[in-house]
């Protein structure tokens, strides 16, 4: 779905770009290029962002805790 019109970005996008390390709308819009035009995006982007790192930081933790039970 996009997110952003002005410049078009996607949910998937902005998952990849957390995935990839970033953390934030700023640094989401950094570097897709979204959020910068008529801002009307920025709400949307930014529920994504936060969905995205409660996501990827729950896989993080378990892929840790399967790791330490492998050790
Ligand atoms: S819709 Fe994203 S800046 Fe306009």
């Amino acid at each position: 779905m996009y997110i952003c019109l002005c410049e078009p970005v996607t949910d998937r996008d902005i998952r990849t770009a957390v995935q990839s390390g970033c953390r934030s709308v700023r640094e989401v819009a950094g570097r897709l290029g979204c959020c910068r035009d008529c801002g009307r995006c920025v709400r949307a982007a930014r529920e994504v962002v936060e969905a995205a790192r409660v996501e990827f930081n729950a896989i993080r933790v378990a892929d840790d805790r399967a790791a330490q039970c492998a050790a």
